[in-house]
């Protein structure tokens, strides 16, 4: 039986955009719109549905537009507003849909709303940011740490007071309990509703309700203690999304993700429920924060059990109750197949199809982020100064500098997951800087732009770009993919991951080696009748007792 409702939004396949980092049109070494209006072919070729684009509004670039000055205007070095009318309008000709980032937790501290509140205690916008008066020693208001590293507050000379920002200092957290506050960012909402865009992904959506209490967190490192349990999942954010769903999305036919750090699956049917009129599927975490040892910092994979643990999770407790999004990497995440598949040369590609093939058969929207498609992986940094990402660098200091880890054991843990590995830019061709500028690039192109680029991939049928273009077809073929229950198998299995979609007479077995060796396998199952659907390997019978290769993955309909 079909247990949940059709939408485009579930059959949808989205791509998101870095602007910065894709395609720059004016050699200036940064993306811009009019890059993407240059690339919408490639995308439309792909068979994406959805372009989610990271933020391109007015900013002075503290944390790359997520720190946003201006709302309604378009950053400078993006373009202007007829570019962006002129992106929307070619993008639906081509039957792509745009889908916006909305980052309401916070503003810009040149934002127009912070410059004036900040200025006293007597005015409009006085309330619109989260102000406290400091303990009486003249210290913070709690122990807070950011999650750009050090104090939550900052105190602000003019008005002679600390405001908080979970983030950088220069993106001071908005005050939901303002009833003013959430009314003009509905409005800003339904202007760009009404330009026509299609979807909004909401910024760390989460953490808009904090205690208002605001006590102090556990202490986690001997110096800050940590807001989660009053910031995450906040009293009334429940509340405020409803608010939001009345006032602007019910009324627009959208797509909505919400971006939601430390979520459980029962708070995630509460965002993303079928009955419960807030967003249309959330970003869970636990896959990608697994085994952080200070704070996010690691350089170890994680062990597949695990993995399989927290994606049949969500699969399974999901199921009739709410819709997942599904996702290996995004801007704030390393490269795929450096992180979960194997980018030595030899792997690269076959791993890289093999992910794709795990994640895109699970139930759920799938999201590609920019060169996914083409195997990108992770930069080869080498040194501190090579960073531009705020987060690493602020952490680097803060870890190192405390001796809480060696300058080799945190760069070890940079080069696996520090989010200027998602970053450096898209690799359209072997040209120099890899087709993505004729000038220097904001961030170094990767090395290896002759073998993984664009050019190359599409002209080559057995590339991880072709690989994706026939999986992103066999979803619009087979409503089995979007629509069928999962079941995982070989749960305590150490290198396979193997899983099995159900619907109505229908089924699929996906089997992934997600290890370099070859691994003999018996089949679960005696099947006579059947079609391999995609393999990365060229595998066209099953034997039942089966030699896997190294990362071999395919996918069987019986
Ligand atoms: C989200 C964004 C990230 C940004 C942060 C603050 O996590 O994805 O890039 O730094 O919010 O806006
Ligand atoms: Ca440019």
């Amino acid at each position: 039986m079909r247990k949940n409702k059709e939408t485009w939004w579930k059959e949808a396949v989205v791509y998101q955009i870095y602007p910065r980092s894709f395609m720059d049109s004016n050699g200036d070494g940064i993306g811009d719109l009019q890059g993407i209006i240059h690339s919408l072919d490639y995308l439309a070729d792909l068979g994406v549905d959805v372009i989610w684009l990271s933020p391109i509004y007015d900013s002075p670039n503290d944390d790359n537009g997520y720190d946003i000055r201006d709302y309604q205007r378009i950053m400078k070095e993006f373009g202007t507003m007829d570019d962006f009318d002129m992106l929307l309008e070619q993008a639906h000709q081509k039957g792509l849909k745009i889908m916006m980032d909305l980052v309401v937790n916070h503003t810009s501290d040149e934002h127009e709303w912070f410059v004036k509140s900040r200025q006293n205690t007597d005015n409009p916008y006085r309330d619109y940011y989260i102000w406290r008066e400091g303990k009486k020693s003249g210290l913070e208001p709690n122990n807070w740490e950011s999650c750009f590293s050090g104090s939550a507050w900052q105190y602000d000379e003019t008005r002679e007071m600390f405001y908080l920002h979970l983030f950088s200092k220069k993106q001071p957290d908005l005050n939901w309990e303002n009833s003013r506050v959430r009314h003009a960012v509905y409005d800003m909402m339904r202007w760009w509703c009404d330009k026509g865009i299609d979807g909004f992904r909401m910024d760390v959506i989460n953490m808009i309700s904090k205690d208002e209490e605001l006590p102090d967190g556990k202490n986690i490192n001997g110096l800050f203690g940590d807001f989660s349990p009053y910031v995450m999942n906040g009293p009334k954010v429940h509340e405020f999304l409803r608010e939001m769903h009345d006032e602007v999305l019910s009324h627009y036919d959208l797509m909505t993700v919400g971006e939601t750090p430390n979520v459980t699956t029962e708070e995630a049917k509460k965002y993303a429920g079928e009955e419960t009129n807030e967003l249309n599927m959330i970003f869970q975490f636990e896959h990608v924060e697994f085994g952080g040892e200070i704070g996010k910092w690691t350089d170890k994979k994680i062990p597949l059990v695990e993995l399989k643990r927290i994606m049949s999770k969500w699969q399974t407790e999901l199921e009739g109750h709410a819709w997942n999004s599904l996702y290996w990497n995004n801007h704030d995440q390393p490269r795929a197949v450096s992180r979960f598949g194997d980018d030595r040369p030899q792997y690269r590609e076959i791993s890289a199809k093999m992910l794709a093939t795990c994640l895109h058969f699970m139930k759920g929207t799938p999201y590609i982020y920019q060169g996914e498609e083409l195997g990108m992986t992770n930069y080869p940094f080498s040194q501190i100064d090579q960073f531009k990402d705020i987060e690493s660098i602020n952490a680097y200091k803060e870890i190192v500098g405390n001796q809480r880890l060696e300058h080799d054991q945190m760069m070890s843990c940079l080069r696996f997951k520090s989010r200027d590995n998602a970053r450096t830019p898209m690799q359209w061709s072997n040209n120099k800087q890899g087709g993505f500028t004729t000038g220097k690039p904001w961030l170094p192109v990767n090395p290896n732009k002759d073998e993984v680029n664009a050019e190359v991939e599409v002209n080559n049928p057995n590339s991880v770009y072709h690989y994706y273009k026939k999986i992103i077809q066999l979803r619009k073929k087979h409503s089995i993919i979007v629509y069928g229950d999962y079941e995982l198998l070989e749960e305590r299995h150490e290198q396979l991951f193997v899983y099995r979609r159900c619907l109505e007479n229908e089924h699929l077995l996906v089997l992934c080696n997600f290890s370099d060796e070859v691994i003999k396998y018996k089949m679960p199952m005696q099947l006579e009748q059947y079609d391999v659907i995609i393999t990365n390997n060229q595998r066209k019978v099953l034997e039942s007792e089966m030699e896997l290769q190294p990362y071999e993955a395919f996918v069987i309909k019986y």
